[in-house]
């Protein structure tokens, strides 16, 4: 008897551990942009994200993209929110990206009170008294990071791995003093430019 209550119990508990949840989500990105966050480069992150959900959680995403033209439109972004909340019935929102596009619908989100995530938005001003309350910002704060992050956290280790690991060529030092960087910024990015694919000033 025993053994049977456990065998169902068994049964039962694998049976729960294999159902999932199936959410409607939206995700809102522009469709091909100069910068790093348009859907032609955060696509790809979001399947393997979506797909992981799914294996390890057992959340299984329903998701309808809009994508979009133009440079962080905001009347399209507010208008795509809207349709997915009112014609798709999703239940949150992934993006947009673009800080002046969050600004914009992310009061929409707030009002609808529907989740919305993004990995930027660091440029979105959020007061205590004034929050965007459903708003998710992935990102870093920007003053924090230039203020503490930045100048007293990393400050020289940051130079310091880069040099220390043995994996990566050698950076390239290029020294300049504040004082006279109005007149050779222009020679010093040159000069870096032939050496480096990536810059870190200081
Ligand atoms: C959305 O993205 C797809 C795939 O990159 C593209 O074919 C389509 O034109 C895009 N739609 C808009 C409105 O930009």
């Amino acid at each position: 008897m025993r053994y049977f209550l456990s065998l169902i119990l068994f049964s039962v508990f694998v049976r729960k551990s294999e159902e999932t949840t199936t959410v409607k989500i939206g995700v809102l990105l522009m469709t091909s942009a100069p910068e790093p966050f348009d859907h032609r480069r955060v696509g790809p992150a979001l399947d393997i994200a979506f797909e992981r959900a799914e294996a390890e959680y057992g959340v299984k995403y329903d998701v309808i993209v809009r994508n979009y033209t133009g440079n962080c439109p905001k009347q399209t972004v507010i208008g795509y929110l809207s349709e997915l909340y009112y014609i798709e019935n999703v239940k949150a929102v992934i993006g947009p990206a673009c800080s002046e596009t969050i600004e914009a619908a992310g009061r929409l989100a707030q009002y609808l009170e529907m989740p919305m995530i993004s990995g930027v938005g660091d440029l979105v001003i959020r007061k205590q008294k004034d929050m965007y309350t459903t708003f998710t910002r992935m990102s870093y704060n920007l003053d924090k990071l230039s203020d503490y992050v930045f100048f007293n956290l990393a400050g020289n280790s940051l130079a310091r791995d880069f040099k220390a690991d043995g994996d990566l060529p050698r950076p390239v030092d290029i020294p300049f003093r504040k004082a006279t960087l109005n007149n050779q910024h222009k020679s010093l990015l040159t000069e870096a430019n032939l050496h480096a694919r990536g810059k870190i000033l200081r």
